[in-house]
């Protein structure tokens, strides 16, 4: 209303001027016909722009109303329909902003968009997670500044570029590492986007540290032994005492090396294995067996063997493993006990599965060292390992043919009075018959 008002304004004082004009010149014939002539004007102008709206309209594919064939009735139709169009899209568009960030939030990576000067636009909650902020709070500020590490505000005022990537190291209660990459799509924002990296870098260190340390178990009898091989070239013809001393050297070293492959190989198996071990009944007095056996070997008369518990029925998995298993803390026992102690051997039912346990009254180990003692290639006392031939790798294997039969390695040691290494088995791995 307002603007027809407006428009009617605009124009009168022209109507009056012209017309006026016109009458005092030549009367009220002469101003009577001007008028008209104007409004004939005015009306055909008017008439002209509502056939290009008309027009324009159609172009846009909008359809005139059934019935609505005055043009005015079809522009009103078709504006109409503009509007309803103009909803449909608004809210399609809404729809897809919408599926948009529900799937940005489920993005298992951080997204944050900043504008120029880094200062939060938005953020999904990946974000919120790994850099420890709040979107809500913390929308507007600066990011460097609520991250506060030179390494990262570094990273930020450099030039982003899509191959730019970085690396943060943080501390919220655990250690976390992301991976960083920052791109500008426009002229005023820029998204930075965060990548969880701290199992891929704890996997990478275990993989160095690995290869690390099969290179140095190899390093030290292949030194030994090239060391031996050089002195049979250079010296001349050696007494046969002292010949007889470097083969048997040799041949421990080659042993060592043979062992060490082994155990790898070994270990390798198991760990490509998936799912847990079939369950094929292996008699329990089988196992004892095989195991009394085996610390009889080892010992050598040094210890006092004994077996204690009934061992009766099945034990379920795969019998290599089982043996490979109980053999290897045997092995341990006898190893860590001096000559003249005890080793106990047992088998314990209880209510909620099988126990099988390994007792010495041998050195014992310190409570800091336990957790590690699976780990591969960790000893507590590399010389003394080495000296009687260990590699650090038998209780890594123990506990995978534990998981591997669902089973649970506990150690229970105290220094200098003796361990008890213990696998225990869940009452579906045992059977009676
Ligand atoms: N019964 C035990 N008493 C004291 N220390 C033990 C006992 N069993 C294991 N350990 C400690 O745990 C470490 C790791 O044992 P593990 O069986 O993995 O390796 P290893 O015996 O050194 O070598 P191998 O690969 O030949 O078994 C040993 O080096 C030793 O320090
Ligand atoms: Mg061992």
């Amino acid at each position: 209303m307002q603007s027809f008002l407006r428009y009617i304004l605009g124009i009168l004082p022209i109507v009056i001027l012209v017309c006026g004009g016109v009458t005092l010149w030549g009367g009220w014939t002469w101003g009577l016909g001007s008028l008209a002539v104007l409004m004939g004007a005015i009306a055909a102008r008017d008439a002209w722009k509502l056939q290009q709206l008309h027009r324009w309209l159609q172009n846009q594919g909008l359809s005139t109303g059934h019935g609505a064939n005055r043009t005015w009735e079809q522009v009103f139709w078709r504006l109409h329909s503009l509007e309803k169009r103009f909803d449909e899209n608004r809210e399609q568009l809404s729809e897809v902003s919408e599926r948009f960030q529900q799937a940005l939030a489920l993005l298992p990576n951080g997204i944050i968009i900043l504008d120029r000067n880094h200062r939060i636009l938005w953020c999904n909650p990946a974000a919120e997670q790994q850099l420890h902020i709040q979107f809500e709070r913390d929308r507007g500020q600066s990011l460097p500044y609520l991250i506060r590490r030179t390494e990262f505000q570094e990273f930020m005022e450099h030039p982003p570029t899509l191959e730019k990537t970085g690396i943060l190291h943080l501390k919220h209660g655990n250690e976390l590492t992301l991976s960083l990459q920052l791109v500008s799509y426009n002229q005023e924002e820029r998204m930075l986007v965060t990548h969880d990296i701290t199992q891929w870098e704890r996997d990478e260190k275990v993989r160095q540290d690995f290869v690390a340390n099969v290179s140095h178990e190899l390093r030290t009898p292949l030194t030994v032994i090239g060391g031996y091989v050089e002195t049979l070239q250079t010296s001349g013809p050696l007494p046969p005492a002292t010949q007889d001393k470097i083969l048997a050297t040799v041949a421990t070293q080659t042993l060592r090396m043979h062992r060490l492959v082994e155990e790898l190989l070994s270990l390798s198996r198991l760990e490509s294995q998936s799912g847990s071990a079939p369950s094929i009944p292996v008699p329990l007095a089988d196992l004892a067996a095989q195991i009394l056996q085996t610390a009889h070997q080892l010992s050598q008369d040094h210890h006092h063997v004994t077996q204690q518990g009934t061992w009766e029925g099945n034990l379920l998995g795969t019998e290599t493993e089982l043996v490979s298993a109980f053999a290897n803390l045997v092995a341990n026992a006898i190893r860590y006990t001096p000559s003249g102690g005890h080793i106990t051997i047992c088998w314990e039912r209880q209510s909620q599965g099988g126990v099988f346990s390994v007792k010495d009254t041998g050195i014992g180990i310190e409570a800091e060292h336990i957790p590690r003692l699976t780990e591969r290639f960790y000893r507590v006392d590399r010389a003394r390992s080495r000296d009687t031939g260990g590699t650090g790798l038998g209780l890594a294997i123990v506990q995978r043919i534990a998981q591997h039969h669902e089973a649970t390695l506990t150690i229970d040691s105290s220094p200098g009075k003796g361990s008890i290494f213990s696998l225990h088995f869940p009452l579906h791995r045992i059977s009676t018959t």
